[in-house]
């Protein structure tokens, strides 16, 4: 029992999105009542379109149920009572919502897209209930006025893992579009350099195509990379043969940053890396240990790729340790699964987000979006930037696109309307 429950409390839990489970659970009844999949060799008196017809009905309806939940969640967060709503009783681990959802219209808009209704061997999956979040919290935004400021993650989000924004990639005009339209960027990306060389090598299509654009000064000036989490910032500067800048710290730390001491900084990354050093000998993985002034990681020696469980086993040790020792709640951090290497930082996204917001004069939680692909509770890096604002969670460069497609759709939809 014993063995089982640690099993499925360490592999499982944190591996789980609590309130896409919950959704999911919510329409496979009707899935499971509606759906006709004996019509495939029976004849049935329903069409297809009938049946689908039917089954959009149940799963539209549901959907606004969940709404109007959520909606008592943030009637009762607005009353510092969040603990107490119906909907941290059914998800537990719900957090607090910067806006409303709109679940019901973002299910008919996804169901459009991906006949999730007319199926009748496969109910609505995981991916299916996380594009819609997504959608509902885009046709919120956009309802709400325009979206001012978006900050990406940058590896699986706006490029392949470890390569770089090549100007052939098809997010470039997607975020000039943004740009001009007055919404501010943050590219808030673990990836952790101190000099501005090494991000335009990662960045160079983007910055390039800043560069070259029309845009007037002031609306280039509005890109901002804020990597190691939340530990180095620079600003695009159009004078400057990297086209960024380093911002002095001074210039954008927030108060509570200035607390963390150097010493405090040294003591986490000194117990961080003996805790990954161990791991590497205990599980005999072929990892070279990368130390930085702000973060500790292990990557693999060359040829080498490391099985997820591995991965997944290092950060879980890590993530724990420091968790349990004075330091560890003393001073912020992030541990996370990059994909084939790990890595601790000082601070987290939340804060790399909130430090945008601030370099932009103070831009609130409602009126940002981070879009990211790690947002699993344990070993992902963009699930902290919640509590800063709004999110995305997309599962790779091309959903990233699309989802800047949808919030252009839905603008136009938007001004259309005001007009
Ligand atoms: P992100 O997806 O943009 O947040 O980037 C994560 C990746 O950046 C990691 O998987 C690492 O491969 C890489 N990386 C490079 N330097 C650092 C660092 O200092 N901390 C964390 N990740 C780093
Ligand atoms: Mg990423």
């Amino acid at each position: 029992m014993t063995t089982r429950y640690r099993v499925e409390y360490a592999l499982k839990t944190h591996r789980r999105d609590q309130l896409i489970e919950w959704i999911k659970g919510l329409l496979a009844v009707p899935f499971v009542l509606h759906s006709q999949p004996t019509a495939v060799f029976e004849p049935s008196s329903e069409t297809v379109e009938q049946m689908a017809a039917n089954a959009q009905r149940r799963y539209a309806e549901i959907m606004r149920d969940v709404e109007n939940i959520v909606n008592d969640h943030i009637n009762h967060q607005k009353a510092g009572a969040q603990d107490r709503s119906k909907l941290r009783l059914l998800v537990p681990s719900v957090a607090n919502f910067f806006t409303p959802l709109a679940l019901h219209d973002a299910f008919i808009w996804q169901d459009q897209r991906r006949c999730i209704s007319f199926r009748r061997f496969v109910p609505p999956s995981f991916n299916d209930i996380r594009l819609v979040l997504n959608t509902a919290q885009v046709m919120s935004l956009t309802r709400a006025g325009p979206l001012e400021l978006v900050t990406f993650d940058g590896d699986v989000t706006l490029y392949d893992d470890g390569q770089c924004l090549t100007p052939d990639n098809p997010v470039i005009p997607r975020i000039l579009k943004l740009m001009e339209s007055g919404s501010r960027i943050g590219i808030v990306t673990a990836a952790g350099y101190t000099e501005a060389r090494k991000y335009y090598e990662r960045l160079y299509g983007l910055l390039d195509a800043i560069h070259a654009s029309n845009l007037p000064q002031s609306s280039k000036q509005s890109l901002i990379v804020l990597g190691g989490e939340s530990n180095y910032c620079f600003k695009f500067a159009g004078d400057s043969p990297d086209l960024l800048k380093l911002v002095p710290r001074n210039e954008w730390l927030l108060d509570e940053m200035l607390l963390w001491s150097e010493a405090d900084i040294t003591e986490l990354l000194d117990v961080a890396e003996a805790s990954l050093r161990d791991t590497v000998r205990n599980l005999r993985m072929e990892a070279t240990i990368v130390r930085k002034d702000r973060a500790v990681g292990i990557i693999p020696q060359p040829g080498q790729k490391f099985c997820r469980e591995t991965l997944e086993e290092t950060v879980l040790i890590v993530q724990k340790i420091l968790e349990m020792s004075p330091v560890g709640r003393r001073l912020p951090f992030c541990a996370f699964n990059g994909g084939n290497d790990v890595f601790v930082d000082i601070g987290d996204k939340s804060w790399g987000v909130l430090a945008c917001q601030r370099f932009f004069g103070g831009i609130e939680g409602s009126k940002t979006l981070h879009v990211g692909d790690q947002f699993l509770s344990a070993g992902a890096n963009d699930f902290k930037a919640r509590l800063a604002c709004t999110t995305a969670w997309i599962a790779n460069p091309a959903e990233t696109v699309q989802l800047l497609d949808e919030i252009a759709e839905l603008d136009e939809i938007q001004q259309r309307k005001t007009r």
